[in-house]
This record gives structure tokens, sequence and C-alpha cells, in this order.
């Protein structure tokens, strides 16, 4: 690859679009890794009052967003169209509302602006995020994409290359921090607050399950640790803070065992990424970097702002496909389930969560 000190050199730019879940996001990424501007918009207040993601709500707020945030963006970056090579939009999986939203302003600027649209898988973008950070992380690696909404184990071995080793038949890992959270009366979002709280408790003061850990194949089970958790603070026997602790012990006994499982199925891999909001726990962090490091693996944590849902992931992805010379249709059509890799297996209630 060319470096980016060669300045006579001129890299391709993509704008990306983002709208699956509740974040609106917008970004200009160019091919030599650089973000040239992103601008992203949660909707939490809009989702407070209710607990979760109301899927209507989010597609009403990301179709109000976008498009000024598409003029903000353009206006940092100090651009306009015509100096953009391609248009990335999320094209699936996610609420289909805000799904369309996104694909369809992102077809309308493709065609308007007569550049090619790439159509791109949400997952996809999460899984080569990492590439766009750290531009020593080449293929394959071992990809732990554990978020409120993924609970995946992948392994990347190309552009559009992806085995999924695993995935969650029931709750993805940060739903299980964000209900346990809520049965602590901790708050929303709960990730943080279990973490805190977990400090001041003993992890091995609670006795919790460790579903599915040693099963033949490294998928996800947190619906049954969530009800322990719940029968924990029923009983009136422990106090919050070991609930909280011997909750993120288990978490992460669950994680250590079926990424063992993956790396006998796959052989030894170079690097070991995590990726999603998840990435944030510190002790799951330590967790992942003991297990690289005893693997004889590099450990990826890209920035968290990479790791959680953004734009810049989608137009990196996009930058990624450009070569392939892939570009969509303008009726490609939004995709609310599109599993990163068709041949895996479908998981007992897991298709909801990819
Ligand atoms: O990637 P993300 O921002 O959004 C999506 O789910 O798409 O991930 C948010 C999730 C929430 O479930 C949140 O509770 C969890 O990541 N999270 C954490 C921590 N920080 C955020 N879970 C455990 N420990 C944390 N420190
Ligand atoms: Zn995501």
């Amino acid at each position: 690859m060319v470096s980016a000190s060669n300045t006579s050199e001129t890299h391709k730019i993509v704008l990306g679009i983002e709208s699956s879940c509740d974040e609106t996001a917008v970004a200009l990424v160019t091919e030599d890794r650089r973000i040239l501007a992103q601008r992203i918009a949660s909707q939490e207040e809009e989702h407070a009052p209710y607990g979760g993601v109301v899927p209507e709500i989010a597609a009403r707020a990301h179709a109000q967003r976008l498009a000024p945030m598409l003029a903000d963006v353009m206006d940092d970056a100090g651009l306009t169209l015509d100096d953009v090579d391609a248009i990335a939009a999320t094209a699936g999986p996610g609420l289909i509302g805000g799904v369309m939203v996104g694909l369809v302003s992102g077809k309308a600027i493709a065609m308007a602006a007569d550049k090619p649209l790439l159509a791109i898988n949400h997952l996809e973008g999460h899984a080569l995020s990492p590439r766009l950070a750290d531009e020593e992380l080449k293929f394959p690696y071992l990809l732990l994409l554990v978020s409120g909404g993924h609970c995946q184990i992948l392994s990347v071995e190309g552009v559009g290359e992806y085995r999924r080793l695993g995935t969650t038949i029931d709750d993805a890992l940060g739903e299980a921090f964000d209900k346990t959270a809520k049965i602590l009366g901790l708050g929303y979002p709960g990730g943080p607050a279990v973490e805190k709280l977990a400090r001041e408790g003993d992890p091995k003061a609670v006795p919790l399950p460790r579903p599915l850990k040693g099963s033949a194949e490294p998928h996800f089970s947190f619906a049954g640790l969530k009800s322990a958790v719940l029968r924990a603070v029923e009983s009136g026997e422990h106090q919050a803070a070991d609930i909280a602790a011997s909750f993120q012990q288990a978490a992460v006994d669950c994680l250590i065992d079926r990424l063992e499982k993956s790396l006998r199925e796959t052989g030894p891999m170079p690097s070991l990424v995590v990726a999603g909001g998840v990435a944030a726990n510190m002790t799951i962090r330590a967790a992942l970097e003991a297990l690289a490091e005893k693997h004889d693996m590099r450990f990826v944590a890209p920035p968290l702002a990479l790791c959680t849902d953004n734009a810049a992931m989608i137009a990196w992805a996009g930058c990624e496909r450009l070569p392939l010379n892939e570009n969509a249709p303008l009726d490609f059509k939004a995709r609310p389930r599109w599993p990163l890799d068709p041949e895996a297996d479908a998981v007992r209630g897991a298709g909801v969560k990819a």
C-alpha cells in the first residue's frame, strides 16, 4: 500500500451512513485510514421513557436527523459530493425502519451525485473496523463482538470472508449486563454501573451458573445467568456488590471458555480482537489479554468510539470493498436479518441477534 506521506497519491473517499439501531451517524473516511469528519447522534433520550429502543421512534428520529447531519459532515470536511468516490450505507441487519432511512438516503445521494452505492452489512462494519484503527492488523483474526445487540465469535479471514464460530442462543452479553443492572436497581445503560459496583464485591461470593460452558459448539447463553442473578437478589442473602462481581466473573468465564473452544476449531490465530460496547469493561479486557498472551496472540482493542455503533466503520467497510467493484443496484433491499456467514447453521433462538 502507498504510504500516507506520499502526497502526490490521491486516496479514495467514502461517505458512510449508519442508522440500523439507535445511533444516527455519518462519516467521511479515506482509503488510507483517515477519518475526515464524522457526526453521531444518540437517541438515548427518546427511548429512555420506554426502557428500550422503540423501532418506530428510532426510524422517525433517523429520518429527521440524517439530512442535516450529512450536510454538517460535508461542511466539516470542506468537501462536496463531487469529492466523494462512493456512498456506503448500512443495509442491514437491524431495525428495518431505521435501516431503510439510511439506505434510501444513500441511494438518493448515489443517484443524484452519480456515485457508486455500497450496501454494507452492519456486522461487517464491526468486523473490519479494527483495521481502520490498526494498519498492522492483518487477516485472519479471531473477533469477539460483544455489545447490547451482538454477541458473536468470528474468524475474520478476508473482506467478505467470515466464519461464524459462535453466537448467542438468547441474550447478547451487553443485554445481560443491562438486565443485571436493572435487577440491581442501577439504571441504564447498565454495563458501566455493574462494572463499577463489581469492583467492591467478591467474584466468588455468589454461586452463579456458566451457561453452555464446556459444550461442543462455542455458542453463548445469558438468559439463565440473568435469572440466577434475579434469584440471588430475591433470596436476600447477598450483597449487591458481590452479586455484580459474581455475575461479571461468570460472564468472563463463559467468554474465555468459548474463545478457547473457538481456537481449538480454528487452530492458531495471530490476533485476538474485541469490539462492541462491552469491550469497555476492564475485567473482560484483562481476561482477554491474558488469553491472548497464553496463546501467543496479539491482543487488539480498538478505541471505544470505533467499537460502538458509528458510521466511520461503515465508510471503512466501503473502502475495503471498493476494490471488489460490487456496487449495489438502486433497488437493493434493506435486510432486517443478514448473517455474515451464510454457511453458519441456524442456532435455536439466535436469528434475532444477527
Ligand atoms: O456497542 P454498543 O454501544 O451499542 C449496541 O449495543 O449496539 O454497546 C452497548 C452495550 C450496552 O449493553 C452496555 O451496557 C454495554 O455495551 N457496556 C458495558 C460496559 N460499557 C458498555 N458492558 C459491560 N461493562 C462495561 N463497562
Ligand atoms: Zn452494532
